[in-house]
């Protein structure tokens, strides 16, 4: 029956992709080695978990000879978000100022052809989508380039050039991995016009706590009692080192957002502050550079798909931040600009 089944035509169609969907994924091989090692074996393992619970789901159904439909279809939801979680789309150079991808990491093939689904860490709270840093790379250097992330941070920055052969030269006052030297983003030990390219993801106000260092960024409050003075004025050094280590006629990108903090003790009524991180930056930023656009990066996170984050600023009248900014300048050191 199979046999006959199979010599309709359309059939025929239908067998040759189920056969090629099963080939991909059979041949879906996870890299194992480095930073990547921990999160292919955790999802190796989670993939063997559920298709271990499925079949004893299915097993079971057989014993007690009837199908549970529930358990059908947590088992169907289940293998379609995995599915769904391998298929990211391929990356290509968006054409305009609006970036949207559907995950933080994209899928890449490392130098052995392994399959590699995460750049950085992805438990690293505040890392900076990979992609992003793709699409920068893309247009703004060369294979050989050198580049600079003065706040590296869980290294996305590092896996993005290693995978695309640019030389990464990463900085962090926290470093989490070797390739991670130790410096405060204000004096960087870098010579200066050294850097084909600059990229810096800085922390936004205080909204994360990402080390006890006194020195951190992310403890200087842009809504303080000095109206962010010292946040700014920390940032406008840090802008000033990129500036400084980059090559004459070469780019810096910097993505950022802005924030906004309910003020203590108000409840509702959008009671707040917002703090333009964005603006302030770019303004600092254009004092050194020539401003070449700004992308606005569609933020997809956990927070922001959480309903009652969502009930919480629609009562309270405050928006929840639905986008970075990626502020993009070039060095020009000489008369034409
Ligand atoms: C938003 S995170 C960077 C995320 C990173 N791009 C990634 O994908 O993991 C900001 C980083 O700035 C670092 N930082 C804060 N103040 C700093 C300073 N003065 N010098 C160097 N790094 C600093 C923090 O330790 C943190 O790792």
């Amino acid at each position: 029956m199979p046999f006959l089944a199979l010599r309709h035509p359309v059939c025929v169609v239908v067998g040759v992709m189920v056969m090629m969907r099963g080939v991909r994924y059979n041949h879906e091989r996870l890299h194992v080695g480095g930073a990547f090692m921990q999160h292919a074996q955790r999802t190796r393992s989670e993939d063997q978990g559920h298709q271990g619970k499925a079949s004893k789901q299915r097993l079971h159904n057989r014993n007690v000879g009837r199908a549970s439909t529930a358990g059908k279809r947590n088992v169907r939801t289940r293998e379609r978000s995995r599915l769904a979680r391998m298929r990211r789309p391929p990356l290509k150079v968006f054409p305009s100022t609006l970036w949207e991808y559907p995950s933080q990491h994209y899928d890449m093939k490392d130098a052995d052809g392994f399959t590699v689904t995460v750049q950085g860490d992805k438990d690293y709270v505040g890392a900076t989508p990979s992609w992003v840093i793709w699409q920068l790379l893309q247009r703004y250097t060369r294979e050989g380039d050198v580049v600079l992330d003065p706040m590296c941070g869980s290294g996305t920055t590092i896996d993005v050039c290693t995978h695309l052969k640019r030389q990464a030269v990463g900085f962090d006052l926290s470093p989490t991995r070797d390739e991670i030297q130790q410096a405060d983003a204000r004096a960087l030990p870098q010579p200066d016009a050294s850097v084909d390219f600059a990229f810096v993801d800085p922390p936004y106000s205080t909204h994360v706590n990402y080390s006890s260092d006194p020195r951190c960024i992310g403890k200087l409050d842009a809504s303080g009692d000095d109206g962010g003075e010292a946040y700014y004025q920390a940032m406008e050094r840090v802008l000033h080192e990129m500036h400084r280590t980059l090559k004459n006629r070469r780019y810096a990108a910097v993505y950022v957002s802005d924030s906004w903090r309910k003020r203590k003790g108000e409840k509702g009524g959008g009671g707040g502050v917002f703090m333009p991180i964005g603006f302030e930056l770019f303004a600092r930023m254009r004092e050194l550079f020539t401003m070449i656009d700004v992308v606005c990066v569609v933020r997809h996170n956990a927070k922001l798909e959480r309903g009652d984050f969502a009930r919480a600023a629609l009562e309270g009248n405050f928006f929840m931040r639905g986008f970075n900014y990626l502020m993009i300048g070039k060095k020009v050191d000489d008369d034409r600009r």
